[in-house]
């Protein structure tokens, strides 16, 4: 286990392909940090970084504050884990996980006390003589997360790992590493695209936009305080609402109706209001148009549209009766609304 380090890393591929600037992060040891961006953001170029598979155009990268950026790959003492498994197809599931501690020239027996007591963890001791054809994608998964898991490494990266896996795996998976991370008390980072991977498994978060932190803080934090409009919109299922809005003497006016405002400026804002904070009642000041309703069992999401033109998502209770080409009414919770500057995005209360 070991902490990490990036100090201002940049990344340029080729002459002008620039995929991380400035790029300044210490992952503590035993800490579980998720990289989460749209794709293209360069989550993967992180990662790969400090595996040592890319070399940096600028900054350094320390693990344990000895400086690596000059280290090749194998002296890193790095696992990868990656969304396509990259087992060996000859080798058995036994030989995939043992071929690392094969390599560094372990004794037989430490090999096979190793690779039996990961495979018992993971549920896959049943396979160990089999080949990876043989094998259900999130069977795979584990023997990668097992030839991982028996190196003993300083770090794991994994990049989007579950990406392959249908969505009830993708859930049971993510609770198994979840398990995992805490069994082990190993230093993790993580990489997806995906919002809700990236809540329920980081101690902290770090939100990538065009090679560009947007923000670090744990999940919470987050979804409750967004840095600017970007990571409101991506942290968050179903999305942020955004509308515009004016604040007028302590008076903000947005949809068909004004909330109280007070210390706020004068001025044009956009307004963030999360779906579960709308607030269904036939009594609300604000209403819209219903397009669609999505009736999820334990909950509605109704998608409409206000009189303004502007696009809404509210949750509600699966009881309420609301159809396609209704009004629906509400309040919102003014609370937990987010402000953002209408120019810069950045968050403003
Ligand atoms: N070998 C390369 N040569 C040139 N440009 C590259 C190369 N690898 C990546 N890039 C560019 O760098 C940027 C970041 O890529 P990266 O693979 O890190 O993104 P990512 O966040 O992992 O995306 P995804 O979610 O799609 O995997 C992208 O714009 C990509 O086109
Ligand atoms: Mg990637």
């Amino acid at each position: 286990m070991a902490s990490v380090r990036f100090e201002t890393v940049s990344k340029v591929y080729g002459a002008d392909s620039r995929a991380l600037s400035d790029f300044s992060l210490d992952v503590e040891d035993g800490e579980f940090v998720v990289l989460v961006g749209p794709s293209g953001c360069g989550k993967s170029t992180t990662l790969r970084v400090l595996a040592g598979l890319e070399e940096a155009t600028a900054g350094r990268v320390f693990i344990d504050h000895t400086d690596i950026t000059d280290e090749t790959p194998s002296k890193r003492d790095i696992a990868m884990v990656f969304q396509n498994y990259a087992l060996y197809p000859h080798m058995t599931v036994f030989d995939n996980m043992a071929f690392s501690l094969k390599m560094r020239k372990l004794p037989k027996e430490e090999i096979k006390k190793s690779v039996m007591e990961t495979a018992d963890i993971l549920g896959i001791t049943e396979y160990l003589h089999r080949k990876p054809k043989a094998l259900s994608g999130g069977q795979r998964q584990r023997v990668a997360l097992g030839r991982a898991i028996v190196r003993h490494p300083k770090v794991f990266l994994f990049d989007e790992p579950l990406s392959n896996l249908d969505a009830k795996l993708r859930v049971q998976m993510r609770n198994e590493l979840a398990r995992l991370h805490s069994r082990l008390k190993a230093t993790m980072i993580y990489v997806t695209h995906d919002q809700a991977e990236a809540m329920t498994l980081g101690d902290r978060i770090v939100v990538l936009k065009d090679g560009y932190i947007q923000q670090v803080a744990p999940p919470l934090e987050v979804y409750n305080n967004p840095c600017n409009r970007f990571v409101a919109g991506f942290i968050g299922s179903p999305a942020m609402n955004f509308f515009k809005a004016v604040v007028s003497n302590n008076e903000l006016s947005l949809l068909n109706g004004s909330l109280e405002a007070a210390e706020t400026a004068n001025g044009i804002y956009t307004v963030g209001v999360r779906p579960e904070d709308i607030l269904v009642s036939p009594q609300g000041q604000f209403s819209f148009s219903v397009e669609v309703v999505e009736t999820l069992g334990n909950e509605k999401v109704v998608i409409g549209v206000t009189g303004s033109g502007e696009q809404i998502t509210a949750r509600c209770r699966p009881d309420v009766d609301i159809h396609p080409g209704g009004e629906l009414h509400f309040d919102v919770r003014m609370n937990k609304i987010h402000l953002f500057s209408v120019q810069g995005d950045e968050r403003k209360i």
